[in-house]
Formats: C-alpha cells, sequence, structure tokens
C-alpha cells in the first residue's frame, strides 16, 4: 500500500468480525516492528500476543473484574505521574464532547466496545522492563506506532486500548508474562466490521488547531 494511504487510514477500529488473523502475519508484523529506533538500541520493548481460547478466557475474566467493580490498576498508571498538564486534559475533553456530539444518545457503544474487547481476535500485549527510565516507555511507542501502521498496511484494522490493560495481572496470567515487566499497552488488530455504526467512518475526532502545537524560530 502507499504510505499516504496507510497513514490517512489510520483510525482506530471499535469493532472487528470473527474472522482470524494469521498467527504468521501478526508475527512478521511484530518482526518488521524491530527495526524500529530505540535509546541507545536499548529495545526495551516485548511483544506477548493472546489468540484463540486463552483469550477468550482473558476476556471473560476481565468481564467479570468489570461486573464486579474491581477497580482498574494500570501498571503504566503507577509507573507515571497522572497529574497531567491543562493542555492533553483540555484535549481529552474535546475528544469526549465529539463523541457525545456524534453518537448521541448511543454512548454506551463506546462502553460496550471497551468492555468486549472490540471483539478482537487478536490482541498484542506491549511490556517493559519495569525498571525502566520514561525514554523506553517513548521506545514502546515507536515501537507500537511500527506495528500499527504495518498492520493497516496489510488490510487490517487497529485498536490501541489501555482499557485492555486494566487489569495487568490477568493480562499477565494469560499471556504468560513475566513478573518484571510492565504491562504498558494492548493493540487488539484484526478485519474492520464494516457495518458496525461504532465504526463509522464519518466519526473521526478533531485534532488540535496546527498553530496551537506548531511553532517555528528563525
Ligand atoms: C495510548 C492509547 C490508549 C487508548 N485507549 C483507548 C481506550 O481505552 N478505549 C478506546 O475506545 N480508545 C482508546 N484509544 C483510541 C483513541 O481514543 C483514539 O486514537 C483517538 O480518539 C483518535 O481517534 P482516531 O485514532 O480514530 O483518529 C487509545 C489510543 C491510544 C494511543
Amino acid at each position: 500500500m502507499d504510505f499516504k494511504e496507510v497513514f490517512q487510514k489510520e483510525h482506530v477500529t471499535r469493532k472487528f468480525t470473527n474472522r482470524k488473523v494469521p498467527e504468521n502475519a501478526i508475527a512478521e508484523i511484530i518482526k518488521k516492528a524491530q527495526q524500529s529506533p530505540s535509546l541507545l538500541n536499548s529495545q526495551p520493548w516485548r511483544a506477548y500476543v493472546l489468540v484463540g481460547d486463552p483469550l477468550e478466557k482473558f476476556k471473560q475474566a476481565s468481564i467479570e473484574n468489570n461486573d464486579n467493580d474491581i477497580k482498574p490498576d494500570e501498571d503504566f498508571a503507577s509507573m507515571l505521574s497522572l497529574d497531567w498538564d491543562v493542555f492533553p486534559s483540555r484535549n481529552m475533553v474535546t475528544m469526549g464532547a465529539s463523541q457525545s456530539f456524534f453518537f448521541r444518545n448511543k454512548l454506551q457503544l463506546f462502553s460496550h466496545a471497551n468492555k468486549t474487547m472490540f471483539n478482537a481476535p487478536a490482541i498484542i500485549f506491549l511490556t517493559v522492563p519495569k525498571k525502566s527510565p520514561a525514554w523506553s516507555v517513548f521506545d514502546l511507542g515507536i515501537f507500537a506506532q511500527s506495528i500499527m501502521l504495518l498492520a493497516i498496511n496489510r488490510g487490517l484494522g487497529i485498536m490501541p486500548a489501555h482499557s485492555m490493560v486494566s487489569y495487568p495481572d490477568l493480562v499477565r496470567k494469560y499471556a504468560k508474562i513475566p513478573e518484571d515487566e510492565a504491562v504498558g499497552m494492548a493493540i487488539a488488530i484484526g478485519y474492520i466490521d464494516k457495518n458496525a455504526e461504532i465504526n463509522d467512518p464519518k466519526f473521526i475526532p478533531a485534532r488540535v488547531p496546527f498553530d496551537k502545537i506548531y511553532k517555528l524560530t528563525k
């Protein structure tokens, strides 16, 4: 696929079809993403892929936690400050408002999609060692972006969601992740359900005006 097309297609998918993604395709994507740059070539990332029966069991266990109002306890939330600056906080409010505006009284579509993990046929969990500097989180983000662009290039949809790592102990248990790794993010991949209302291609959260993020000095 032309790079311009891949980049333009980079929007999230909140409902996948039941079609499975071949395991070797996922492995190939992750292998290619290893080419991503990282601080001093530290490559702090690891990728754990969950499919099939263990994935279904993990989803079920997460839904149970959710139904029992178990408080999310993300690894990154304890690693990084939650005392966010007003600039990104304000952008997040705008995102919430655009959801309400577009989907009106159907906001439950979002909570349902998150709770059911987007009907994903495969989830890639990304980790860094718990003993990591902030640089490693930066590196993990680059690695994640490479995975997503490579997946889109293969005709797949992508869904990066922190909601899938709300319960890191469950992720560790089902994806067999060692205790000394922080479960940073999860990317669901699969085929886009084009009939799903939640995937309406007209819903694209607006980006901040360019002059708010760009400044040239010469
Ligand atoms: C780190 C990260 C975490 C995210 N977590 C969630 C999530 O838990 N649930 C969700 O529905 N979307 C989640 N998203 C998707 C964003 O809401 C989405 O990328 C943003 O609103 C812009 O929409 P677009 O990517 O379709 O253009 C996440 C995205 C990123 C990069």
